[in-house]
C-alpha cells in the first residue's frame, strides 16, 4: 500500500476535524430546526445528545480510524472481520448522498455571497431565493462548488485539506463572533433571545423534537458515516484522543450556538419572525437576506460576511464528505488520489443535479441520509466498538493517560447509545414514512 499521508501536527488534525464538523449544519440546518422545533427546547435536547451520544461515538470513530490506519471499509474489517465490511459500504453511500445535496445548498450560499458583494441584497427576498434555487442556475453553482471541493481533495491531506482548514476556520470563527456582537447592538432583538433561550419544558419529550435533535447531533458532528474515522486514519499514536474529541465537540456546539445568537436577534429586530419556520430554507435564505436588505448599507456588509462564513464552513465540510469516498477508492481499488477525487467528485456532482432541480428531493435526501442513515450508522458504530472490537480502550490509551471514565465510555457504547438510538430510529422511520407517503405523523 505504500506510504500513507499524515497530518503535520496536532493543530492540523483538530482544525480539519473542526472544519468537517462546522458547516451548513451549524447555521442552515441548526437554525431551521431550532425555529421549527420550539427554539430552546430543541437546543437543550440537541446539547444533551451531543454530550452523551455524540461525544462517545466521536471517540469511537477516532479509535477505529487511528487504530486501523485505513479508510472505513478496511478499518472495520481489520478489527471486526469481513462481516463488518457492509457497514463501511453504507458509510460511503451515505457520504455520497449527503454531499450530493449539501453541495447544492453550498452553491446557493456561494451565489448569495457573490451577488451580495457585487449588488447587495435589494429586491424581493422570496423572489430572489426563487431565482437562486430554480432552473439551471442552482445546477451551475452546485457544479462549481463540487469542482472546488474535488480540487482541494486532489491536492492531498496536508496541502489541500489541512491548509485550507488552517486558514478558513479562524476566519469563520472571527466572522461569526463579530456578527453576534453586532446583532446584540440592534434594538428590538431581545424577542429573538427570548425565543432562542427560554424553554417550554413540555417540548423536551416530544418525539419530533427528539428525532430532529438526535439527527442534528450526528449531522453537525459529522458522525455516522466515517468522516471522522477517515480523518483519524491519518493520525499518529501521540494524539490524546479524548481531549481532541472534546475540543471538536465544544467548537462545533459553540459555532452553532453563536450562529443562533446572530440569526434570531436579527430576525426579531426586523420584525420578521412570522416569516421563519415555513420551510427548511426560510430562515437562512429568505428571512435573513430580507433582514440584510432592510438594514441598508450595513446590511450589505453583514450579509456578505455572513454568507462568506457559510461558504467557508461548507467547503471544509464538503471536503471531508468527499474524502471518505476518495480514501475508500484509494485503499480498496488502488486508485491515485487525483483520479479518485475527479472521477468520484464528478459522480457526486451528477447525482446532485436531482436535488438542485427539485427542492422536495433535497428535503427528502436530507431526512433520509442526513438524519436516518447517520443515526443508523452511529448505532452500528457504537455496537461495533462496544461489543465487536477487542480492546478499544487500549487504543485510547496510546497518547492518553488512564482515566477512570474510560470503562464508562465503553458502557455507554454498549448499552445506552444503542438503546437510545434504536428508539430514535423507530420514530424517524415513522416520520420518513409520513414524508414519503404523506400520511400525518
Ligand atoms: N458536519 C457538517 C456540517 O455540520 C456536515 C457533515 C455531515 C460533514 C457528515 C461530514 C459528514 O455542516
Amino acid at each position: 500500500m505504500g506510504h500513507r499521508e499524515h497530518w503535520s501536527g496536532r493543530a492540523g488534525f483538530v482544525l480539519a476535524a473542526v472544519g468537517s464538523a462546522v458547516g451548513l449544519g451549524n447555521m442552515w440546518r441548526f437554525s431551521y430546526l431550532a425555529a421549527e422545533n420550539g427554539g430552546a427546547a430543541f437546543v437543550l435536547v440537541y446539547l444533551i445528545f451531543t454530550i452523551f451520544i455524540g461525544l462517545p461515538v466521536l471517540l469511537a470513530e477516532m479509535v477505529i480510524g487511528r487504530g486501523a490506519g485505513r479508510s472505513p471499509v478496511q478499518a472495520l474489517s481489520h478489527f471486526g472481520g469481513s462481516v463488518w465490511r457492509p457497514l463501511g459500504g453504507l458509510f460511503v453511500v451515505t457520504g455520497f448522498l449527503i454531499l450530493a445535496y449539501y453541495s447544492v445548498i453550498a452553491g446557493w450560499t456561494l451565489r448569495y455571497a457573490i451577488s451580495g458583494l457585487l449588488g447587495g441584497f435589494g429586491g424581493d427576498a422570496a423572489a430572489r431565493f426563487g431565482a437562486v434555487s430554480t432552473g439551471i442556475a442552482p445546477i451551475a453553482w452546485h457544479l462549481g462548488f463540487m469542482a472546488i471541493t474535488a480540487a482541494l481533495i486532489a491536492s492531498g491531506v496536508r496541502a489541500g485539506i489541512e491548509r485550507s482548514a488552517l486558514v478558513l476556520m479562524p476566519l469563520l470563527f472571527a466572522i461569526v463572533v463579530g456578527l453576534a456582537i453586532y446583532a446584540a447592538t440592534l434594538e428590538g432583538g431581545s424577542g429573538g433571545y427570548a425565543y432562542y433561550l427560554s424553554t417550554d419544558f413540555g417540548k423536551l419529550l416530544d418525539p419530533h423534537v427528539v428525532v430532529a435533535a438526535a439527527g442534528q447531533a450526528f449531522f453537525s458532528l459529522s458522525l455516522g458515516m466515517g468522516a471522522i474515522l477517515t480523518y483519524s486514519s491519518y493520525l499518529d499514536r501521540s494524539h490524546h484522543l479524548p481531549n481532541e474529541s472534546v475540543t471538536i465537540g465544544v467548537a462545533d456546539f459553540g459555532v452553532a450556538f453563536v450562529a443562533g445568537l446572530v440569526v434570531f436577534p436579527l430576525i426579531f429586530a426586523l420584525g420578521l419572525q412570522t416569516e421563519v419556520g415555513e420551510s427548511t430554507v426560510g430562515a437562512l435564505f429568505i428571512t435573513l437576506p430580507h433582514a440584510f436588505q432592510e438594514m441598508g448599507g450595513a446590511g450589505r456588509v453583514v450579509g456578505v460576511l455572513f454568507f462568506a462564513s457559510l461558504v467557508v464552513g461548507a467547503l471544509t465540510s464538503a471536503v471531508s464528505l468527499l474524502e471518505v469516498v476518495v480514501a475508500t477508492a484509494m485503499d480498496g481499488l488502488g486508485w491515485s488520489r487525483p483520479r479518485a477525487a475527479w472521477v468520484l467528485g464528478a459522480a457526486v456532482a451528477a447525482l446532485g443535479i436531482l436535488p438542485a432541480h427539485d427542492l422536495e428531493i433535497l428535503g427528502l435526501m436530507d431526512q433520509f441520509a442526513g438524519n436516518f442513515l447517520l443515526v443508523a450508522g452511529g448505532l452500528m458504530l457504537s455496537l461495533f466498538v462496544g461489543w465487536a472490537m477487542e480492546d478499544p480502550i487500549a487504543e485510547v490509551l496510546a497518547g492518553a493517560e488512564r482515566v477512570r471514565w474510560f470503562p464508562v465510555w465503553r458502557g455507554l457504547l454498549r448499552w445506552v447509545v444503542p438503546a437510545v438510538l434504536a428508539v430514535v430510529l423507530f420514530y424517524s422511520t415513522e416520520s420518513l414514512r409520513a414524508m414519503i407517503f404523506g400520511t400525518p405523523s
